[in-house]
């Protein structure tokens, strides 16, 4: 495995895909009822982007860095998140998923983290393997799907809560069928939980198997996010980028139509940018 994220973040795929996570939390949250997150692929949960590896793609400034304040609250509350990451780490900290799960979510919630590769997961540990909410798992994420739910930790049954799964498509669109594969198993074993996909988008036309794939999985519901920076008709780069998300909470697609449409404007590269939030299987 070569894929490392701190060349990537902060770009346009982590605004989407930080932006909805955020929402998914806060949707969470409004109950007391304590709430499991699972972060399959959590990556290093840390990323300073002036570091080398992030100044060497450039990738932020085409993201986070071209955000202000104003465009819709989610996104107002995504760079509220960046912004205590940033006070509490040096101006140019970015958060990774696990950061923001554990700054969204409250004290009687719990979150489980697995990440593969030993340097990421080292600062992994370093960021956040002091907080007593989190567990940090050096395992296979999708084998975490059927270790750790329905989830239960300390004992305790958690019937709210979400699963991020973000892998690096290093298998490009094979990595539809492992992901699927593990989500109807999660699906099945903990169907009151959201389950978030994130997938890259290169040409339209390459995914349609992988949607009807999705929407045939054991689900209430299922809505596809996407914001696309330059017209996806391109297999040379990632033109954009998308989530799924099975048993979504109710109004997250009307947040999401909103947030996705006030980013097109200052992401968008040119022609061809756009959003898409639609169910591809509505709720009952
Ligand atoms: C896209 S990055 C994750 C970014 C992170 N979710 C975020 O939003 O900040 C994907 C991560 O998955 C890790 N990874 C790859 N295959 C994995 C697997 N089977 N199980 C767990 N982690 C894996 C990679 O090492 C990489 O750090």
């Amino acid at each position: 495995m070569n894929y490392q994220h701190a060349f990537h973040a902060g770009n346009h795929a982590d605004v989407l895909k930080h932006v909805a996570l955020l929402a998914l939390c806060d949707a969470l949250l409004a109950k007391p009822a304590p709430v499991f997150a699972l972060d399959t692929h959590a990556g290093a949960g840390l990323y300073h982007l002036q570091a080398d590896a992030a100044q060497r793609t450039g990738e932020a400034s085409g993201g986070i860095g071209r955000l202000q304040r104003g465009l819709h609250p989610a996104i107002d509350r995504y760079l509220g998140a960046v912004a205590d990451c940033g006070a509490m780490h040096g101006a140019d900290a970015y958060p990774g998923s696990p950061w923001l799960l554990a700054h969204a979510l409250r004290a009687q919630d719990r979150i489980a983290c697995c990440e593969l590769q030993p340097g990421p997961l080292d600062t992994l540990k370093a960021a956040l393997g002091g907080d007593a909410r989190v567990a940090i798992h050096g395992r296979d994420g999708y084998g975490a799907m059927k270790a750790l739910l329905p989830p239960k930790p300390g004992g305790a049954a958690f019937n709210r809560g979400l699963v991020l799964v973000d892998p690096p498509y290093e298998a490009q669109l094979a990595e539809f069928d492992a992901a699927f594969a593990a989500l109807r198993d999660g699906l099945q074993r903990w169907p009151q939980g959201m389950f978030a996909l994130w997938y890259p988008v290169k040409t339209r036309r390459a995914l349609a198997r992988m949607q009807r794939s999705a929407a045939a999985m054991p689900a209430k519901s299922l809505l596809q996010v996407e914001l696309l920076v330059r017209a996806d008709d391109s297999p040379l780069r990632m033109n954009g980028s998308g989530l799924l998300v099975w048993n979504a909470p109710w109004r997250f697609d009307d947040t999401m139509r909103q947030a996705t449409k006030a980013l097109v404007q200052p992401l968008a590269d040119g022609p061809g940018g756009g959003s898409i939030v639609q169910w591809l299987r509505s709720p009952a």
